[in-house]
């Protein structure tokens, strides 16, 4: 079953100027539980919106988005939808409140009424999935981005969620502050089994995804496994959206007369294929 389902999701800010272009123009999209699904988009094509859907931060306009079966416009379910899906937003600064990594964590749970001695369960084992438990006892604003971003995600954690939403997790961080957060959603997903949603700008990052989404303007403008939506390199440069470097360079040789079947997603990929074509 899926675990996440967006029907036909139209959306605008303003309901009264029912006029106005939509945000989100009939979306549709699935995830089934335990995958790692992202989605793409410019800035302005509604990534955002779309995360903010997915715990009833917004509700469709028309249309329905189900979590777990859950009806996200039933307000009677709204506390169990945030529960089964939590968010992690952008800038980490943001969503840390406490002046101790491990009171920060505690954050969530305590907002749910969990009895003090699993929250202390909790939290260290949070703190332990996202490799920051040795930084338990340090003040946040010491942290590099990369470690806050990670302490933001184990307060997430914290509330044992089944799905956690990213939203451009990575987009304010360093290329090692990315990485490091890059792993921790991999390994969430891969050895928790947590179902993920990144919102990237990042193809690289998305390549790593079981499957992508593609807005643009609102829109859905493709979606699928990531090798199904990066060899459409027209249709995505078309639209100003960039393939991965390997994927691009090998569609420009194609288009030389270069025998390249599939394209590859990633340089080591990119690399034993020309050793193949070039011999
Ligand atoms: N709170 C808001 N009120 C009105 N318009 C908004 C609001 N938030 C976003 N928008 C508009 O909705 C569109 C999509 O925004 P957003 O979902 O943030 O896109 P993205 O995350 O892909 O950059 C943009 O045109 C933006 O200006
Ligand atoms: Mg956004």
């Amino acid at each position: 079953m899926n675990y996440i389902s967006v029907q036909n999701v139209t959306f605008q800010y303003d309901e009264q100027n029912q006029d106005a272009k939509p945000v989100l123009d009939q979306i549709s999209l699935e995830v089934k539980k335990g995958e790692f699904v992202a989605v793409l988009g410019h800035n302005g094509s509604g990534k955002s919106t779309v995360a903010k859907h997915l715990n009833a931060m917004l509700i469709p306009t028309s249309g329905k988005v189900l979590i777990d079966g859950m009806d996200t416009a039933d307000e009677k379910l709204t506390f169990d939808i945030r529960r089964k899906v939590g968010l992690v937003l952008q800038n980490p600064d943001n969503q840390l409140v406490a002046s101790i990594v491990e009171e920060d964590v505690a954050f969530g749970p305590e907002n749910l009424g969990i009895p003090s001695d699993e929250i202390r369960e909790r939290v260290d084992e949070a703190l332990k999935a996202v490799d920051m438990y040795d930084h338990r006892k340090n003040a946040p604003h010491k942290l590099s981005g990369g470690q806050k971003q990670r302490v933001a995600i184990a307060g997430i954690i914290a509330m044992r969620p089944d799905c956690i939403v990213l939203d451009e997790p990575t987009a304010m961080l360093d290329p090692k502050g990315r990485q490091e957060v890059l792993d921790t959603i991999l390994k969430l997903n891969r050895e928790n089994g947590i179902t993920i949603v990144m919102i990237t700008h990042y193809m690289e990052e998305a390549v790593l995804a079981d499957r992508v989404f593609v807005l643009d303007n609102g829109r859905m403008l493709t979606q699928g496994k990531p090798d199904e939506v990066f060899s459409q390199v027209e249709l995505l440069k078309k639209h100003r959206l960039d393939v991965p470097q390997a994927t691009e360079l090998c569609h420009k040789l194609r288009s030389w007369g270069v025998a390249i079947k599939k394209l590859p997603l990633s340089e080591e990929a990119c690399v034993s294929l020309l050793k193949e074509v070039l011999g």
